[in-house]
């Protein structure tokens, strides 16, 4: 474990906490146990001393047979001393019959004033409370009487007590050491695992999981480091693959590239009609590395969310026409008809330019992989959304490649799909914008009968 730990740091604060608490707690309750004894002895005391006060006033003076039974019957020492001071019986070792009073005593007693004190025996340094009483008999200042409590008991009692208060706080800080140690090990044992995970996909092991036990914000934490492994691994496969993708693409045309370039380098060419096939592969080739380029570009800047979107109000019906109307040749050259369905659409708050590049994208793959039949575009409105469908009577498109059909450069059968001149990224970018314009795009379709999409847009997004 780490010197500056999470364990090191808990138990710190655990420890300050608890000496915080408890040490204020344990003096408040030496404070009030020591009140409350005081107080009980200082009435006692003087409960004693009022009721021995009326006593002698009553029995004045007091033989030593009475004084004896008296200071029996009391609890705590007595001391009877006359109106001069001089003490007449007492049941306190230190003080002797005949002795007198310190005189400050006998002048408060004299005004008929009670007084309390403490005082210690200087032999035995026990400590003592004692109250004093003046005896008035018949009106007249008579003497007066001394009431001493040891208060050792007290002292006695406290230190047991405060004994008790050092074992509990001792007992607590231990617990709490104990305490700490289990919760910090419960915590940061996960935590020390978290950052070896995390370490181990800093270093590229992208297949690093953690097992997660708790179901807390510790948890929710390593399931995010889970996930961001998972995702780190996806998107490692994704590029290489893509990477892979690419470069398999670029080889393609630029091999015909060099390789037509050659022939006319060299003149291998019988006459100016081949010669001029050469340079229209030469462009073809050339318009699909743009194409594929300028895809490539725009899907990264999608997917980055780099794309700016310029929202106005788009005639969709309008959209739909000049969209099919650029279709229009190329489907006549396959003999193959549009038919456009639509009804008084509204006109919709989106990018135009981004739709008419959607449309555009499903006519053309509808126009490429339809040999006869016809292609109907359909838009219709349904509550919030605008449906835009487009159907064609194709060649369709086989089950198993229905899930993977927006994913970038795939293509059902890959030689047919290049003689179409197609790249493999049309539907991919399809799918980004149409996300992008915050729509969905699905595709139907039955092998050997044809397909359709089906976009839907909504009425208007809110920015
Ligand atoms: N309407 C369709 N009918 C049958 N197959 C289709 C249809 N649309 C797409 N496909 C299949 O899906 C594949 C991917 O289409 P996509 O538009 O992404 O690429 P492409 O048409 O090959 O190239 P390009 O990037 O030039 O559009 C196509 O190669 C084709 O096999
Ligand atoms: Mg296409």
């Amino acid at each position: 474990m780490k010197v500056n730990g999470i364990f090191l740091k808990l138990g710190f604060i655990m420890m300050v906490l608890f000496l915080v608490i408890l040490l204020p707690l344990g003096f408040i309750i030496d404070r009030i146990f020591l009140e409350v004894y005081s107080e009980q002895v200082h009435q006692n005391v003087n409960q004693h001393a009022d009721k021995l006060k009326n006593t002698l006033e009553n029995n004045f003076p007091v033989d030593s047979k009475a004084f004896d039974y008296l200071s029996s019957t009391t609890e705590g020492e007595i001391l009877v001393f006359d109106e001069k001071g001089v003490i007449l019986s007492n049941s306190v070792l230190e003080f002797q019959k005949g002795q007198q009073i310190q005189n400050d005593f006998l002048q408060i007693l004299r005004k008929g004033k009670y007084f309390d004190r403490g005082y210690k025996n200087p032999e035995t340094n026990e400590e003592f409370f004692f109250v004093g009483r003046p005896l008035i008999v018949e009106g007249k200042f008579s003497g007066g009487i001394f009431v001493f409590s040891s208060i050792d008991k007290i002292h006695q009692l406290m230190h047991s007590i405060r004994n008790w208060i050092i074992v509990s706080i001792i007992g607590s800080i231990m617990l709490a050491l104990f305490y700490t140690l289990f919760v910090s090990r419960k915590i940061s044992k996960p935590l020390i695992l978290m950052e070896r995970a995390t370490r181990e996909i800093a270093k590229g092991n992208l297949t690093t999981q953690i097992k997660i036990k708790s179901n807390d914000e510790i948890g929710s934490l390593g399931k995010a480091i889970n996930k961001l492994s998972l995702e780190l691994n996806n998107y490692r496969t994704n590029r290489s693959e893509l990477l892979a993708n690419i470069s398999h693409e670029l080889r393609t045309p630029i091999s015909y590239l060099k390789g037509y370039a050659h022939l006319i380098k060299t003149h291998q060419y019988y006459d100016e009609k081949e010669l001029e096939s050469y340079s229209i592969i030469i462009e073809n080739e050339s318009d699909r590395l743009s194409k594929l380029i300028q895809d490539l570009f725009e899907l990264s800047k999608m997917e980055e969310g780099k794309v700016k979107l310029y929202y106005q109000m788009v005639d969709i019906e309008e959209l739909i026409d000049l969209t099919s109307r650029k279709v229009k040749v190329k489907a006549q050259k396959k003999d193959l008809e549009i038919l456009i369905i639509k009804n008084d659409l509204p006109s919709i708050y989106s990018d135009g330019t981004r739709i008419h590049q959607v449309l555009l994208n499903l006519l053309e793959n509808a126009i490429n992989y339809t040999e006869k039949g016809r292609i109907v575009v359909k838009a219709e409105q349904k509550n919030e959304f605008i449906l835009i469908t487009v159907k064609d009577t194709g060649t369709g498109i086989p089950e198993e490649d229905l899930p993977f059909i927006f994913d970038r450069f795939h293509r059902v059968e890959k030689s047919r799909s290049r003689e179409m001149g197609g790249t493999g990224l049309g539907l991919a970018v399809v799918y980004e914008l149409v996300k992008l314009l915050h729509g969905t795009v699905t595709v139907t379709s039955k092998y050997g009968y044809g397909t359709e999409f089906c976009v839907s847009l909504p009425l208007s997004i809110e920015q």
